[in-house]
């Protein structure tokens, strides 16, 4: 297509374009592309879109951080315990299993929507909200994920109801045999000075209990339990939901009302955007038309640029290669459910647990 437009004296040097993803499949191809497209267009023409970067909420995530003084300072592995980001939807393959299958969640979901979380969440604070600026933080989180090792990783794959009422993956995607997964699970270590040591879970799949997307921040306990062990003491959690019902939570703990004692209890700070903002919240564009505006103005800041497309593959690519060598076969579960067993245990043998998948 870029060839075409060139040729037929489209790709001026005022014209933009704009790729939607998959953007590749693997390292290999995405180098290819951004090559092919590199012969017609300077960089600053292209466009790449992850409509999660359009999401007002995610958009919301950088203002959070970087709009308050009260998060930054304790956002690092001295106080935060460990991160959660889930993004879980209802919806099966429909009507696009030719595509999914030969995709799967690890390259329709964990290369791009769910890595452009971690990097917002991870980043250092841009000194400007600019194109480069925010980009260049993005792709310094991306290069310095550590590999996934194969036992932190579980996928999986829905069944068929046990009424069959709902129709398995295989059947959906109409390949019987198929060994992709329609969910996945990891653990992921951004090696650097700031997250050493603090573990970033991340899930997606398709036909869970409910349609959820959202990041959890685990705080530390607080070192010295002043009131005693029996009085009960857990972390603050910071729950930001990016759909539905978007807002923040965060778990305070008070003490327990009435007499006869010190008793602590947790009780949550809630704020919806919706209750929050009142009208100027609502009608809110859709990502897509967010997105396309700023192509329309020339703002590049939610686009991703060549170099950070192919750090993700550069990561991506060894985990799928890892289980396409071990003929690993993903665990099938049940429609409406969190998803395979074994990603329970992916938290549960760090004594830790995922937070309940609830709209
Ligand atoms: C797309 C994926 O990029 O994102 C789909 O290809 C997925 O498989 C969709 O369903 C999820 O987007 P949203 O905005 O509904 O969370």
């Amino acid at each position: 297509l870029a060839e075409r437009l060139h040729s037929n004296g489209i790709a001026t040097p005022q014209a933009r374009i704009v790729v939607e993803k998959p953007f590749g499949r693997d390292l290999e191809s995405a180098r290819a592309l951004n090559a092919e497209l590199a012969d017609y267009f300077a960089e600053d023409q292209i466009y790449r879109i992850d409509h999660y970067l359009g999401k007002e909420t995610v958009q919301n995530l950088m203002a959070v951080r970087f709009g308050n003084l009260l998060f930054e300072p304790l956002w690092n592995a001295q106080y935060v315990d460990h991160i959660q980001i889930s993004v879980a939807e209802t919806v099966g393959v429909e009507g696009r299993g030719e595509y999914y299958d030969k995709s799967g969640a690890m390259r329709d979901m964990v290369q791009n929507h769910l890595m452009q979380l971690l990097c917002l969440i991870a980043m250092e604070p841009p000194n400007h909200f600019e194109p480069d600026a925010v980009r260049d933080e993005k792709l310094k989180v991306i290069r310095s994920l550590d590999p996934v090792q194969p036992d932190d990783i579980i996928r999986g794959q829905y069944r068929a109801d046990e009424d069959g009422s709902e129709l398995s993956y295989a059947e959906e995607s109409g390949n019987p045999d198929s060994r992709t997964e329609s969910f996945v699970a990891l653990k992921v270590h951004v090696a650097n000075w700031r997250w050493n040591g603090t573990p970033f879970y991340l899930r997606t799949g398709k036909r869970l209990r409910s349609r959820v997307s959202e990041i959890v921040v685990v705080f530390k306990e607080p070192p010295h339990s002043v009131f005693g062990e029996e009085a009960g003491q857990s972390a603050n959690i910071l729950t930001i939901r990016l759909q539905p019902n978007e807002g923040m939570t965060l778990q305070v703990t008070i003490k327990e009302p009435g007499p006869g004692g010190m008793r602590l209890m947790d009780v949550p700070l809630d704020m919806s955007f919706a209750e929050a903002l009142g009208e100027s919240g609502s009608g809110m564009p859709d990502a897509y038309e967010r997105l396309i505006m700023d192509v329309v103005r020339g703002n590049q800041t939610l686009f991703m640029r060549g170099d950070e497309v192919e750090a993700a593959w550069a990561w991506t690519d060894p985990i799928i290669e890892g289980w396409t060598a071990r003929r690993d076969k993903p665990q099938l579960y049940y429609p409406g459910t969190n998803g395979p067993e074994d990603s329970l245990m992916l938290l549960h043998r760090d004594g830790r647990r995922w937070r309940d998948l609830e709209a």
